[in-house]
Protein backbone atom coordinates (compact mmCIF):
# COMPACT_ATOMS: atom_id res chain seq x y z
CA UNK A 1 0.00 0.00 0.00
CA UNK A 2 2.71 2.18 1.02
CA UNK A 3 4.99 1.29 -1.92
CA UNK A 4 2.14 2.69 -3.93
CA UNK A 5 1.23 5.71 -2.62
CA UNK A 6 4.86 6.79 -2.89
CA UNK A 7 5.00 6.00 -6.53
CA UNK A 8 1.37 8.03 -6.93
CA UNK A 9 3.02 11.06 -4.97
CA UNK A 10 5.96 11.29 -7.18
CA UNK A 11 3.89 10.65 -10.54
CA UNK A 12 1.48 13.13 -9.50
CA UNK A 13 3.89 16.00 -10.77
CA UNK A 14 5.51 14.54 -13.51
CA UNK A 15 4.99 16.36 -16.69
CA UNK A 16 7.29 14.63 -18.75
CA UNK A 17 7.27 10.62 -20.68
CA UNK A 18 9.74 8.75 -19.72
CA UNK A 19 12.11 9.54 -16.57
CA UNK A 20 10.54 8.28 -13.49
CA UNK A 21 7.33 7.01 -15.00
CA UNK A 22 8.96 3.71 -14.08
CA UNK A 23 9.42 3.58 -9.96
CA UNK A 24 11.32 0.67 -7.91
CA UNK A 25 10.62 2.28 -4.76
CA UNK A 26 12.13 0.96 -1.75
CA UNK A 27 12.35 1.41 1.90
CA UNK A 28 16.04 0.47 2.64
CA UNK A 29 18.10 -0.38 0.61
CA UNK A 30 22.35 -0.62 0.42
CA UNK A 31 22.36 1.93 -2.33
CA UNK A 32 20.23 2.87 -5.10
CA UNK A 33 22.97 3.05 -7.35
CA UNK A 34 23.62 -0.43 -6.79
CA UNK A 35 20.15 -1.38 -6.92
CA UNK A 36 19.87 0.20 -10.68
CA UNK A 37 23.10 -1.83 -11.29
CA UNK A 38 21.20 -4.82 -10.01
CA UNK A 39 18.41 -4.28 -11.65
CA UNK A 40 19.59 -2.60 -15.29
CA UNK A 41 17.37 -4.79 -17.30
CA UNK A 42 14.52 -2.65 -16.31
CA UNK A 43 13.48 0.17 -19.22
CA UNK A 44 15.44 3.43 -19.97
CA UNK A 45 14.15 6.51 -17.34
CA UNK A 46 13.59 3.96 -14.94
CA UNK A 47 14.31 5.55 -11.54
CA UNK A 48 15.31 3.66 -8.13
CA UNK A 49 14.52 5.42 -5.16
CA UNK A 50 14.76 4.76 -1.52
CA UNK A 51 13.65 6.28 1.65
CA UNK A 52 16.83 5.63 3.35
CA UNK A 53 20.64 3.88 2.24
CA UNK A 54 23.04 1.69 4.49
CA UNK A 55 25.87 2.07 2.42
CA UNK A 56 25.35 5.41 0.64
CA UNK A 57 27.98 5.75 -2.21
CA UNK A 58 29.48 9.48 -2.90
CA UNK A 59 32.50 9.49 -5.11
CA UNK A 60 36.15 8.57 -4.97
CA UNK A 61 34.78 5.86 -2.70
CA UNK A 62 33.69 8.22 0.15
CA UNK A 63 30.13 7.35 1.79
CA UNK A 64 26.97 9.47 1.32
CA UNK A 65 24.66 10.31 4.35
CA UNK A 66 21.51 8.87 4.43
CA UNK A 67 19.67 9.29 6.96
CA UNK A 68 15.85 7.95 6.81
CA UNK A 69 13.63 10.12 4.99
CA UNK A 70 15.60 13.62 4.92
CA UNK A 71 17.12 13.36 1.97
CA UNK A 72 16.41 11.98 -1.91
CA UNK A 73 18.06 9.33 -2.43
CA UNK A 74 17.64 8.30 -6.17
CA UNK A 75 19.15 6.82 -9.49
CA UNK A 76 18.58 7.32 -12.61
CA UNK A 77 18.88 4.22 -15.25
CA UNK A 78 19.40 5.37 -18.69
CA UNK A 79 20.37 3.24 -22.04
CA UNK A 80 22.31 5.86 -24.12
CA UNK A 81 21.74 5.04 -28.03
CA UNK A 82 25.46 6.08 -28.76
CA UNK A 83 27.81 3.48 -26.70
CA UNK A 84 30.66 6.14 -26.45
CA UNK A 85 28.10 8.63 -24.26
CA UNK A 86 30.65 10.60 -22.41
CA UNK A 87 29.44 9.57 -18.42
CA UNK A 88 30.99 13.09 -17.06
CA UNK A 89 28.57 14.94 -19.41
CA UNK A 90 25.53 12.97 -17.98
CA UNK A 91 26.57 14.58 -14.76
CA UNK A 92 26.81 17.81 -15.51
CA UNK A 93 23.57 17.56 -17.39
CA UNK A 94 21.73 16.42 -14.18
CA UNK A 95 23.64 19.29 -12.26
CA UNK A 96 21.97 21.98 -14.80
CA UNK A 97 18.56 19.81 -14.54
CA UNK A 98 18.98 19.86 -10.33
CA UNK A 99 19.67 23.78 -9.92
CA UNK A 100 16.69 24.47 -12.01
CA UNK A 101 14.31 22.04 -9.89
CA UNK A 102 15.26 23.02 -6.53
CA UNK A 103 14.08 26.50 -7.08
CA UNK A 104 16.71 27.41 -4.18
CA UNK A 105 20.03 29.68 -4.45
CA UNK A 106 22.05 26.74 -5.79
CA UNK A 107 25.05 26.72 -7.97
CA UNK A 108 27.35 24.32 -9.32
CA UNK A 109 30.74 23.38 -8.06
CA UNK A 110 32.34 22.18 -11.01
CA UNK A 111 32.08 19.61 -12.12
CA UNK A 112 28.98 18.15 -10.46
CA UNK A 113 28.27 19.20 -6.38
CA UNK A 114 25.42 21.49 -6.07
CA UNK A 115 25.86 23.62 -3.65
CA UNK A 116 24.12 27.23 -1.83
CA UNK A 117 27.04 29.52 -0.96
CA UNK A 118 29.37 27.85 0.05
CA UNK A 119 27.94 24.50 1.20
CA UNK A 120 26.81 21.42 -0.62
CA UNK A 121 23.19 20.65 -0.83
CA UNK A 122 23.47 17.42 -3.20
CA UNK A 123 26.04 15.22 -5.04
CA UNK A 124 25.79 13.00 -8.55
CA UNK A 125 27.56 9.95 -9.04
CA UNK A 126 27.33 8.99 -12.31
CA UNK A 127 27.99 5.25 -13.32
CA UNK A 128 28.60 3.18 -15.98
CA UNK A 129 27.28 -0.92 -16.21
CA UNK A 130 27.44 -2.55 -19.71
CA UNK A 131 25.34 -0.21 -21.87
CA UNK A 132 23.43 1.38 -18.77
CA UNK A 133 24.47 4.10 -17.33
CA UNK A 134 23.14 5.13 -13.94
CA UNK A 135 22.92 8.43 -12.62
CA UNK A 136 22.91 8.80 -8.61
CA UNK A 137 21.53 11.66 -7.14
CA UNK A 138 21.97 12.77 -2.99
CA UNK A 139 20.20 15.73 -2.24
CA UNK A 140 19.94 16.94 1.41
CA UNK A 141 16.17 18.24 1.67
CA UNK A 142 15.35 18.25 5.64
CA UNK A 143 18.04 17.46 6.89
CA UNK A 144 18.31 18.92 10.19
CA UNK A 145 21.67 18.70 11.27
CA UNK A 146 25.40 16.62 9.75
CA UNK A 147 28.20 14.81 11.51
CA UNK A 148 31.11 16.84 13.15
CA UNK A 149 33.26 15.95 10.25
CA UNK A 150 30.82 17.67 7.52
CA UNK A 151 28.89 20.01 9.07
CA UNK A 152 31.14 23.07 7.71
CA UNK A 153 30.70 22.23 3.97
CA UNK A 154 27.15 20.11 4.19
CA UNK A 155 23.85 22.06 4.13
CA UNK A 156 20.12 21.04 3.22
CA UNK A 157 17.23 23.38 1.94
CA UNK A 158 15.95 22.39 5.29
CA UNK A 159 18.56 24.64 7.04
CA UNK A 160 19.09 27.26 4.10
CA UNK A 161 15.09 28.34 3.62
CA UNK A 162 13.88 27.09 7.63
CA UNK A 163 11.10 25.25 6.61
CA UNK A 164 10.57 21.39 5.01
CA UNK A 165 10.19 20.88 1.23
CA UNK A 166 8.25 17.70 -0.12
CA UNK A 167 10.87 15.52 -1.51
CA UNK A 168 8.48 13.81 -4.12
CA UNK A 169 7.65 17.18 -5.65
CA UNK A 170 11.23 17.85 -5.83
CA UNK A 171 12.05 14.42 -7.55
CA UNK A 172 9.83 14.63 -9.48
CA UNK A 173 10.81 18.08 -10.64
CA UNK A 174 14.33 16.95 -11.22
CA UNK A 175 12.91 14.14 -13.29
CA UNK A 176 10.79 16.60 -15.70
CA UNK A 177 13.83 18.92 -16.07
CA UNK A 178 16.42 16.17 -16.82
CA UNK A 179 14.33 14.97 -19.32
CA UNK A 180 13.95 17.75 -21.25
CA UNK A 181 17.71 18.90 -21.23
CA UNK A 182 18.65 15.44 -21.69
CA UNK A 183 16.94 15.28 -24.68
CA UNK A 184 18.82 19.00 -25.86
CA UNK A 185 22.21 17.15 -25.01
CA UNK A 186 20.96 13.43 -26.84
CA UNK A 187 20.09 15.45 -29.88
CA UNK A 188 22.66 18.64 -29.94
CA UNK A 189 25.14 17.54 -27.59
CA UNK A 190 26.87 18.84 -24.41
CA UNK A 191 27.47 22.33 -26.37
CA UNK A 192 24.00 23.85 -25.71
CA UNK A 193 23.47 23.30 -22.64
CA UNK A 194 27.09 24.74 -22.05
CA UNK A 195 25.74 28.64 -21.15
CA UNK A 196 23.27 27.31 -19.17
CA UNK A 197 25.85 25.53 -17.38
CA UNK A 198 28.07 28.47 -16.76
CA UNK A 199 25.96 30.78 -15.78
CA UNK A 200 25.41 28.40 -12.82
CA UNK A 201 29.02 27.77 -11.83
CA UNK A 202 30.49 29.23 -8.86
CA UNK A 203 33.64 27.80 -9.78
CA UNK A 204 34.27 30.28 -12.69
CA UNK A 205 36.04 33.61 -13.16
CA UNK A 206 37.95 33.14 -9.52
CA UNK A 207 41.14 32.23 -8.52
CA UNK A 208 40.68 28.18 -7.45
CA UNK A 209 43.24 25.40 -6.61
CA UNK A 210 43.70 22.13 -8.35
CA UNK A 211 44.70 19.14 -6.70
CA UNK A 212 46.11 16.17 -8.61
CA UNK A 213 47.40 13.01 -6.48
CA UNK A 214 49.21 15.09 -4.37
CA UNK A 215 50.32 18.28 -6.22
CA UNK A 216 48.51 21.22 -6.14
CA UNK A 217 48.40 24.18 -8.68
CA UNK A 218 46.20 27.73 -8.63
CA UNK A 219 44.91 28.53 -11.58
CA UNK A 220 42.48 31.19 -12.97
CA UNK A 221 38.87 29.44 -13.89
CA UNK A 222 37.67 31.83 -16.79
CA UNK A 223 35.18 29.27 -18.81
CA UNK A 224 33.13 26.00 -19.30
CA UNK A 225 34.34 24.11 -23.35
CA UNK A 226 32.06 22.53 -25.29
CA UNK A 227 32.46 19.09 -23.79
CA UNK A 228 32.04 20.21 -20.26
CA UNK A 229 35.51 20.87 -19.60
CA UNK A 230 37.14 23.19 -17.19
CA UNK A 231 39.00 26.56 -18.62
CA UNK A 232 42.10 27.65 -17.04
CA UNK A 233 44.74 29.86 -17.29
CA UNK A 234 48.52 29.41 -15.23
CA UNK A 235 51.74 31.14 -15.87
CA UNK A 236 52.38 28.98 -18.29
CA UNK A 237 49.45 29.69 -20.65
CA UNK A 238 45.78 27.86 -20.84
CA UNK A 239 45.06 24.50 -20.24
CA UNK A 240 41.53 22.76 -20.00
CA UNK A 241 40.62 20.22 -17.28
CA UNK A 242 38.45 17.00 -17.48
CA UNK A 243 35.79 15.80 -13.78
CA UNK A 244 37.50 12.99 -12.78
CA UNK A 245 41.22 14.59 -13.08
CA UNK A 246 41.29 16.58 -10.27
CA UNK A 247 40.22 18.26 -7.48
CA UNK A 248 38.85 21.28 -7.80
CA UNK A 249 38.82 24.20 -4.29
CA UNK A 250 38.55 27.34 -3.56
CA UNK A 251 41.55 29.49 -2.71
CA UNK A 252 40.12 29.70 0.88
CA UNK A 253 37.69 26.51 1.34
CA UNK A 254 35.74 24.28 -0.39
CA UNK A 255 34.02 25.97 -2.82
C1 LIG B 1 29.17 12.84 -4.27
O1 LIG B 1 30.12 12.35 -3.66
O2 LIG B 1 29.06 14.06 -4.37
C2 LIG B 1 28.15 11.95 -4.91
C3 LIG B 1 27.05 11.56 -3.97
C4 LIG B 1 25.97 10.72 -4.60
C5 LIG B 1 24.96 10.21 -3.61
C6 LIG B 1 23.81 9.51 -4.26
S1 LIG B 1 22.53 9.13 -3.12
C7 LIG B 1 21.72 8.16 -4.31
C8 LIG B 1 22.80 7.40 -5.08
N1 LIG B 1 23.12 6.16 -4.41
C9 LIG B 1 24.35 6.17 -3.89
O3 LIG B 1 24.86 5.25 -3.24
N2 LIG B 1 24.96 7.33 -4.19
C10 LIG B 1 24.11 8.20 -4.97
Amino acid sequence: MHLFKKKNKIEKSLTNQVFGRNIVHMHVCDSTNEAAKRQSDMPHGTLFIADMQTNGKGRSGKSWESEKNCGIYMSLLLKPEMSTVDVSQITLVAAVAICRALEANTQIKWPNDIVIGTKKVCGILTEKTGDAVICGIGINVNTRAFPEEIWNIATSLYIETGKKHNRDYICAKVMNEFEELYDIFRTQGFGAIRDEYASLCTTLDKEVRLIRNNEEITAYAYGISENGELLIETEEGQFFVRSGEVSVRGIYGYV
